[in-house]
Order: structure tokens, then sequence, then C-alpha cells
């Protein structure tokens, strides 16, 4: 690879600045998105292979000092043609960006075709809303349907035309306590239903969770057996209803609050994902094997 970097270890920086002095090595890693997500992927990399470089892409200079303090590169601005790195993932949600497909492109292009390219998806284009079994084959809905899915898809069809993978999670939660320098709030709809006590949803509505170390550690493990054009499915195949998880939530004395009620009658249900044939090609499994288990450990 004869890609040179440089990469500031002081200021935050806008762009990754060009120099002789740095090789992009063949475990580096690009993260588009460096979130929640991306630094706990960053974090195991680095743990997978000691002393590589890990670059972040974000779309605004907020958080460059926090990914400094962290061990990632942040560059604001997308790097030059020719700075290539072998492993890349795309961990940016859709709504902050006014081309997100542009940016996905421009992602395909900095990966050199070597080790991976991951793209991180959402199971909202599965074609089940009557909590019914969904799975890695199960189809999806048709272009037109829906402007959130038309994303998704469209996203996922770049990802794949390029020889990338797409790893579809389901929704990820982390209490902050884990979350070091990023956050003081907890993570996941669990946590945000028990801050507003009372919620316009109906409570029959299967949801499947993943703890987010468990999505990181599963988008590594995809990462570095470098597959090409695949979709895998991250979740910890214990689907609950939204009064399920928020009975677990109350009855384990864990949270000082209470959550109350949800009063929504007739909005759509949800889905029962089974991920049984990810973890069989991945050889993955999760840490944390339902959200039951996850709050025994708090
Ligand atoms: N949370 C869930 O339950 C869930 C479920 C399914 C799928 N996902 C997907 O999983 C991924 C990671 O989620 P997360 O919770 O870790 O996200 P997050 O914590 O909200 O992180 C978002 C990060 O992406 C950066 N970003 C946003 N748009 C960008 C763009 N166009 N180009 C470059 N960077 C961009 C932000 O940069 P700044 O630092 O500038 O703000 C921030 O660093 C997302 O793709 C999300 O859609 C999430």
């Amino acid at each position: 690879m004869a890609t040179h970097l440089h990469v500031s270890q002081s200021a935050p920086t806008q762009n990754f600045e060009v120099s002789p002095s740095l090789h992009i090595g063949h475990n580096d890693l690009l993260i588009v998105g460096p979130g929640v997500l991306g630094r706990l992927v960053a974090q195991k990399w680095r743990q997978e292979y000691p002393g590589c470089h890990v670059f972040g892409q974000t779309v605004t200079t907020d958080h460059h000092e926090e990914l400094i303090k962290v061990g990632i590169s942040p560059s604001l601005k997308w790097t030059g043609a020719g700075q290539k790195f072998p492993y890349v993932i795309f961990c940016a949600p859709p709504y902050q960006s006014s081309d997100y497909h542009g940016d996905l492109r421009l992602a395909a292009l900095s990966w050199n075709g070597e080790g991976s390219f991951l793209f991180t998806s959402s199971s909202a284009p599965y074609d089940c809303s009557d909590n019914g079994s969904c799975d890695e084959d199960t189809p999806v809905v048709p272009i037109g349907r829906s402007r959130r899915t038309d994303v998704l898809l469209n996203a996922e069809n770049i990802v794949l035309e390029f020889g990338g993978s797409v790893i579809i999670i389901s929704i990820m939660f982390v209490p902050h306590a884990n979350l070091d320098l990023l956050n003081k709030e907890d993570k996941g709809a669990h946590a945000y239903w028990l801050e507003k006590g009372s919620v316009e949803f109906r409570p029959d509505h299967i949801l499947n969770l993943i703890h987010y170390e468990d999505a990181a550690s599963l988008s590594v493990a995809i990462l570095k057996k470098k597959f090409r054009g695949q979709i895998f499915l991250g979740c910890d195949n214990h689907p609950l209803s939204r009064q399920e998880i928020m009975d677990l939530v109350n009855q384990s004395g864990k949270f000082s609050k209470k959550f109350e009620k949800f009063t929504g009658t007739d909005d759509p249900l949800g889905k029962r994902l089974n991920n049984s044939r990810t973890r069989q090609e991945v050889g993955w499994e999760p840490k944390y094997s339902s959200f039951a288990h996850f709050l025994d450990t708090l």
C-alpha cells in the first residue's frame, strides 16, 4: 500500500495531512461515523491488531478531541483520491448527511479492496410487520414503499455493488457506565422510554435487541473474515415485546425511575429476528445472550 498519511496528535484536524512519515498499514481501519458503535469497534480492532492505526471520518468537528483521546485520528473532510484503507466500516446514520449515498460511495472508494468494507444497516426493510419470524433470507419491502426503507435499501445496494458486506443491526443499547468518554446517558430504547415514563406506542410490538459491545464484536468478526457481498444480521435471538422489555427494567431494581405504560393501540407490529445463520458463518456468539442477561450483570 503506497499511501502516506501524517496524523496530527494534538489539535483536531479537518483533514488527514499527507506526509511521508506514516504508511497505511495492512490492518489499519477507517471508521466513517465513529459514534458509539464506531468507537467500540475501534477499541476491539486495536485489541486484535495492536499498533494499527484507526481513522475516523465525521460530519462535524464536535467530537474530534474525544476521538483523539480514545486513539482515533479524526477527519472532517474526505481524504483525497488515492488515500485508501484496507478496512473500512461505515457506521454513520442517514439523518446527519445531505448526501448519504454520496458519502457511502466515497467510503467505498476509500477501500483498497484488500481487507473488508462493511456497512451498518437496520432491520426496517425486512417485509414483516405482524410480529412474525424473520431472518437473513426474509424478503425486503419493495423500493418505493417508504423513504426510510428506500434510503437503506439503496445504500445496501451501493455497498454490495462495490463488493462490500452489510450488517443489519437490531436496536442497540449500552449503559452509560460502559461509554467512558462518550456519553452521560444510557443508550437504547429502554432508556428513552424510562425517561419519558409513558409512551404512545402499542405495548405488544416485538423488538429485537443487541448490546453495543456485541454489535461491535460481530462487526469486527465480519471485518476480519474478509467476506465479499454478503448480508449479516446482528441480534440476540431473544425478541421481546415493548411491554416485556419495560417489565424487565421495572422488575430489575437497577433503575431509579419506574416506567408507567404504553398507550398506543393501532400502530404497526414488529418482527422476531433470528441470526443463527450469521452466527454459524461468522463463528460469533454475543457476550450478552439476552436483555434479561444484561440486566443481571448491572
Ligand atoms: N442505534 C441503534 O439502535 C441502531 C440500530 C440499527 C442500526 N443502527 C446504525 O448503526 C450505526 C451506528 O449507530 P450509533 O448509535 O453508533 O451512531 P451515533 O452514536 O449516533 O454516531 C454517529 C456518528 O456518525 C457521524 N456521522 C453522521 N453522519 C455522517 C456522515 N455522513 N459521514 C461521516 N460521519 C457521519 C457523527 O459525526 P459527528 O461526530 O460529527 O456528530 C457521529 O460520529 C448507524 O449507521 C445507525 O444508523 C443503529
